[in-house]
């Protein structure tokens, strides 16, 4: 991201199941407005993240969550709707933009596989980069967002020990972090 810096953290998923999970942590978080992007090759697991973050923040079962490959986009509404856009089918330079502006206007967040297709990618987003490795059940994913900004403090709360947690309550946001960062998670590449 030219211009910004960003915090990244590298999380190793070694099952569907964590890589849905990793979504629905995400999805916990999501507020309206907020737009998060996913990079990487085929099969690497965008669409189960997207389907943990969708779950987790609009209710709506797994199995009704599919990647809109064919019609581009999808609405699911819950407490907040979220947009899930997929761009495989789309020309490099097709697109002007995503609808950025209904999803603005329904107060909604937006999901996007295929995000390389984005034309002019939105700097306070949220992106996630999936990868294969050499095991076909394990991907490297990197979460990068702004250094400063919601992404970040949302993401990188540090996780609170047990005595620490009861004498403040339990705050979401603070609560069941996996990434929770500090330097030693930071992504080194
Ligand atoms: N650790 C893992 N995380 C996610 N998916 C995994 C993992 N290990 C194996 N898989 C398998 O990889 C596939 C990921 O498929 P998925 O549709 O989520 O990828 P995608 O990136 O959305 O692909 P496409 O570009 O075709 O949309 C699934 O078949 C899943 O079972
Ligand atoms: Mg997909």
């Amino acid at each position: 991201m030219p211009g910004l810096e960003t915090k990244k953290s590298c999380i190793t998923s070694r099952s569907e199941s964590e890589t849905i999970e990793l979504g629905r942590q995400i999805g916990r978080l999501l507020a309206p407005g907020d737009v998060v992007y996913l990079f990487g090759d085929m099969g690497t697991g965008k669409t189960r993240i997207a389907k943990g973050l969708i779950n987790a923040a609009t209710n709506t079962p797994l199995d009704d969550i599919n990647s809109p490959t064919f019609t581009l986009i999808n609405r699911y509404q819950g407490d907040l709707a979220v947009y899930h856009a997929d761009l495989y089918r789309v020309e490099q330079g097709e697109l002007e933009d995503i609808g950025i502006e209904m999803v603005e206007e329904s107060q909604g967040a937006l999901v996007v596989e295929w995000a390389e297709k984005v034309p002019k990618l939105d700097e306070n987003a949220l992106r996630i980069h999936l990868s294969h490795t050499d095991d076909e059940n394990v991907r490297i994913i990197v979460l990068e967002c702004p250094q400063e900004g919601s992404w970040s403090s949302r993401l990188w709360t540090r996780r609170m020990s047990d005595d620490e947690e009861e004498a403040v309550g339990r705050d979401p946001y603070k609560h069941e972090q996996p990434y929770a960062c500090d330097g030693e998670s930071l992504c080194r590449s």
